[in-house]
């Protein structure tokens, strides 16, 4: 029996939202709640494997809810909750904790990034991480997973597990029912012209939410002076617009300047090229700056409203686990049994 349709995504609760994560990652799942059964989680769990101050993080994982609503994520169509609510999420890491290999997690970039010179000093939650990500997916059976470029790594690992539980446990999940395996192989969305926006001070580093430099992101709560201030700032080269893709190779500044301009205006880069071919920066930073206080301002307007009634994020939030447990108590019923755990 085919595994039905279902996205899964997740936004880490780890302050300073920014564009990037609202180009390559919240906007999308907006538009994807038209064609999908969807669940949007806020991930708690993985936000504490680097120290997470526990007043702020309450507070950041309100602001990612408020994010997801003001972005348009239907929260009674659709399922919204914060990680830590449903408990499916840790018991299913545990056993991909004992599917997944040493040698896989040891090739994760962002371990490394993350860990720096430092591996010693860092959480194991960090190193398992990726085990993690794995179950958040996998507890749904999620099919689809829209995501900035930088999960890539961790979305194949999320296959890699589920694929080995599968051959691992074919003969039991057959018993159980699932001949073709119980877990299906999850498939990373990374699609448009956003999926790594960079930073606006540096086209070579990943726009983040760390980065000691405030002018190097927008932050989804910036108001329109500070965008305008910062597409103003934004580094670029000496060059003119080219008129087509081509021409932005080994032009980093003026490619994430244009792939920011197509996003807002969901368009390709090519169209916003057409528009801007043989212009000055100046031109493109003029638009760019006018579409984004139009596009964003009123996500930040609005993630300020929300934040304003705690309470009823909160609410939202509750209402989210208890139908997102109902789904990972039913899967993982079936993944005890599978691994032979007396219920
Ligand atoms: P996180 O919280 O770092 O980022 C949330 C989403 O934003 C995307 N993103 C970007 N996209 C484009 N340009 C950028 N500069 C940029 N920076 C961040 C990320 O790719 C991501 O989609 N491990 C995940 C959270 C997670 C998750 C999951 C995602 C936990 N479990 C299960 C999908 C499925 C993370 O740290 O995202």
């Amino acid at each position: 029996m085919a595994i039905p349709e279902r996205v899964f995504s997740g936004v880490q609760p780890t302050g300073n939202l920014h564009l990037g994560n609202y180009l390559g990652a919240i906007k999308r799942f907006a538009e994807m709640q038209a064609d999908y059964d969807c669940i949007y989680c806020v991930v708690d769990l993985h936000a504490i494997t680097v120290w997470q101050d526990p007043a702020e993080l309450s507070h950041n994982t309100r602001e990612v809810t408020a994010a997801y609503i003001a972005a348009g994520i239907d929260t009674t169509k659709h399922i919204v909750f914060n990680q830590s609510q449903v408990s499916g999420h840790a018991e299913l890491a545990w056993i991909f904790n004992c599917v997944a290999r040493m040698g896989w997690l040891n090739r994760m970039t962002q371990f490394k990034e993350k860990a720096g010179k430092h591996k010693e000093n860092a959480s194991v939650g960090l190193y398992t991480y990726p085990d993690l990500m794995a179950a958040d997916i996998l507890v749904y059976r999620g099919t689809h997973v829209p995501v900035g470029d930088d999960q890539k790594q961790h979305l194949e690992l999320a296959r890699d597990i589920a694929q080995k539980f599968n051959v691992d446990f074919a003969e039991s999940a057959t018993n159980a029912g699932h001949p073709d395996g119980f877990f299906p192989l999850p498939e990373p969305l990374i699609t448009g012209p956003a999926t790594r926006v960079m930073s606006l001070r540096d086209g070579a580093r990943k726009m983040s939410k760390s980065d000691p430099s405030d002018l190097s992101r927008i932050n989804m709560t910036d108001d329109a002076d500070s965008i305008a201030k910062k597409v103003r700032k934004a580094k670029t080269d000496p060059d003119g617009l080219p008129s087509e893709p081509k021409g932005l190779e080994a032009r980093p500044e003026a490619e994430n300047l244009v792939g920011i301009y197509a996003a807002l205006a969901n368009e390709t880069v090519e169209a916003t090229l057409s528009q801007f071919g043989g212009a000055q920066f100046s031109d493109l930073k003029g638009a760019l700056a006018d579409i984004m206080v139009a596009k964003v301002g009123p996500v930040g307007d609005e993630m300020r409203r929300l934040m304003d009634d705690p309470g009823e994020i909160d609410r939202i939030l509750s209402d989210g686990a208890e139908r997102a447990r109902v789904l990972a108590d039913a899967n993982m019923n079936v993944v005890k049994e599978i691994v032979g755990f007396i219920r």
